[in-house]
């Protein structure tokens, strides 16, 4: 169920090093600069829950953490973020980018960790109650590029991105599958292009929905 609410909600998702934080600041630049109410928001995080959550699941130094228990991790996150951050930002009519959502946790946990695409995306449902974006961008990355586009400067990986290639291929696998399925809820471009073609991509979809959206003004 896609919200009923005045507001606009699209997702970014995409493999490691795809280079979705980039993308979603040139659309929220794009927006705010046409007076759009603009929030900007990332998982796991975007509370204060879910930023203490994002440090439990991403950082080393945890011991072991089973599949499962992830998952309901990554779960309890996006419960509070939906909850306390997406829906009533979207009651207020805003336009709510998010920096990863559901899809992350089918592709990563369902897929990567062979979970089940069925049963993540069932736990993320009854997780959010059904709070659906009306668009996902997915940027499509090879997980040779990503890896070595995250890389390239000192970061060091995290529990998720330094698992081996072939895990991050059945991600991306995963990611392109749930596209298949509804077209018409993502947009789907190639993360190589340069960033300039990317944005303009992405706000021209995102103007077609605007008439969806209540938005307000600053
Ligand atoms: P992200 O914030 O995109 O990484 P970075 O801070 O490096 O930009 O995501 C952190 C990692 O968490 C990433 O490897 C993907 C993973 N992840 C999941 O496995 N499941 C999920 O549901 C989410 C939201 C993220």
């Amino acid at each position: 169920m896609t919200t009923q609410s005045p507001g606009l909600f699209i997702a970014f998702e995409g493999g490691d090093g795809a280079g979705k934080s980039t993308q979603t600041a040139e659309l929220a630049e794009a927006l705010e600069s046409q007076g759009l109410t603009v929030l900007r928001t990332r998982e796991p995080g975007g509370t204060p829950i879910g930023e203490k959550l994002r440090s439990l699941v991403l950082d080393h130094g945890h011991g072991h953490i089973d599949a499962h228990t992830e998952a309901l991790i990554f779960a309890a996150s996006r419960a509070a973020h939906a909850g306390q951050v997406i829906r009533p930002a979207l009651e207020r009519g805003e336009i709510v980018l998010t920096d990863r959502y559901i899809d992350s946790s089918v592709a990563y946990q369902g897929a990567g960790r062979g979970l089940g695409t069925d049963a993540v995306r069932e736990i993320n449902e009854w997780a959010t109650s059904g709070l659906q974006p009306h668009l996902t961008v997915l940027l499509d990355v090879d997980p040779e590029v990503g890896r070595r586009r995250r890389t390239a400067g000192d970061a060091a990986e995290d529990r998720l991105e330094s698992e081996a290639d072939e895990f991050h291929s059945r991600i991306r696998a995963a990611f392109l599958n749930l596209a298949d399925a509804h077209p018409e809820k993502y947009l789907v471009l190639p993360a190589h292009l340069p960033v300039k073609e990317l944005s303009a991509r992405i706000l021209e979809r995102v103007e077609s929905l605007l008439p969806l959206s209540g938005s307000v003004a600053r």
